[in-house]
């Protein structure tokens, strides 16, 4: 389970939002998980977890775009790397592979928690020092 801190907090509101969204599904997945209902957790998992995954990359890679960041070619490099990822992962739970869910459950946690940590503040800081936000 993750706790949603400053650490994790942008100050951009609406990718904040997104972000807050996205560490509540993953534990409530882990939640049902927790209850043994498995089934559900990888349901969620697959209803809305990939689709607001996907939801959420493209609308921050629209908010660089709309504020001139200079690294939006990088950023959007590491946001196909973990589209790639986790679809993967995504197929191998439809293939029936036990170990797949966990892994792409463990996985999805460790990026998302890195990369908003570390990466996406970073377009925060240029909007702010442009005065964008
Ligand atoms: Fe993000
Ligand atoms: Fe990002």
């Amino acid at each position: 389970m993750i706790e949603f801190d400053d650490s994790l907090l942008t100050h951009v509101e609406e990718m904040d939002k997104q972000h807050m969204r996205l560490v509540a599904l993953l534990n409530h997945t882990y939640e049902l998980l927790k209850e043994g209902k498995k089934e559900e957790a990888i349901g969620l998992f697959k209803r809305e977890i990939l689709f607001y995954v996907e939801y959420h990359l493209s609308e921050e890679e629209k908010f660089m775009e709309k504020i001139g960041y200079p690294e939006l070619d990088r950023h959007r490099k590491a946001h196909d790397m973990f589209r790639r990822a986790i679809y993967d992962l995504a197929q191998h739970i439809e293939k029936g592979d036990p170990k797949a869910f966990r892994e792409a459950l463990s996985y999805a946690w460790g990026w998302l928690c890195n990369h908003i940590a570390k990466t996406d503040k970073k377009y925060a800081i240029y909007a702010k020092e442009k005065g964008l936000i």
